[in-house]
């Protein structure tokens, strides 16, 4: 901890930062974990009218905290690289490298998903059109899948990386 003020107000801006990074990484990986672990199985198990259904009311409330938690991971991720470290994109260890390289992929994988699957299923459920819905949701799941992944060595690399210095 730095003893004079400007010093120890980098120091608290960072914890701050740091604080609201995990939280967000938590929201995001937490709720695709729920999601795809718990939920899914147990709708596996109603027709799939009803599964539908399901979806089409819990997506777009998890999407809001997505776009929440990616914009305060670039926000905070980014500030602390080039104000904090101060040292550029590049200034972080190989950890904060490994991690915005597999946290961008996962922002772009989600707003395809977004912009793609999640659009088309909106319109599919809309005409009634289930084995429409059901394809899209298909597609959905698996960039989840891929970003649930992402996201949890993302979790491992950013803390694991913080504790080694690496
Ligand atoms: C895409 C842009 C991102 C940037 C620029 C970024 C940047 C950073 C930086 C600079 C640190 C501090 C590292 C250190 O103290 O050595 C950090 C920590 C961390 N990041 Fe990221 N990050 C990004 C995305 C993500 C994503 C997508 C996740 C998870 C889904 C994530 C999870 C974490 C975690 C868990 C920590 C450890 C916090 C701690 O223990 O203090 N980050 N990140």
């Amino acid at each position: 901890m730095e003893s004079n003020p400007v010093g120890m107000l980098f120091d608290y801006a960072y914890s701050i930062a740091m604080a609201l990074h995990s939280l967000a990484a938590v929201i995001w990986v937490g709720g695709m974990f729920f999601g795809h672990m718990i939920l899914r199985p147990v709708l596996m198990e109603r027709p799939p009218e009803e599964r539908l259904a399901v979806w089409r009311q819990v997506f777009p409330r998890f999407f809001f905290w997505v776009w929440l938690s990616i914009l305060t991971l670039l926000l905070t991720g980014y500030s602390t690289l080039l104000l904090g470290f101060k040292g550029g994109l590049a200034g972080g260890g190989t950890h904060v490298d490994i991690m915005q390289l597999a946290g961008l992929v996962m922002m772009a994988l989600y707003v395809q998903l977004f912009f793609g699957p999640w659009q088309g299923f909106k319109r599919a459920f809309a005409t009634g059109d289930l084995a429409k819905a059901a394809e899209y949701q298909v597609r959905i799941r698996h960039i989840i899948t891929i970003n649930l992944i992402l996201g949890l060595l993302n979790v491992v690399v950013g803390v694991a990386g913080s504790l080694l210095g690496a």
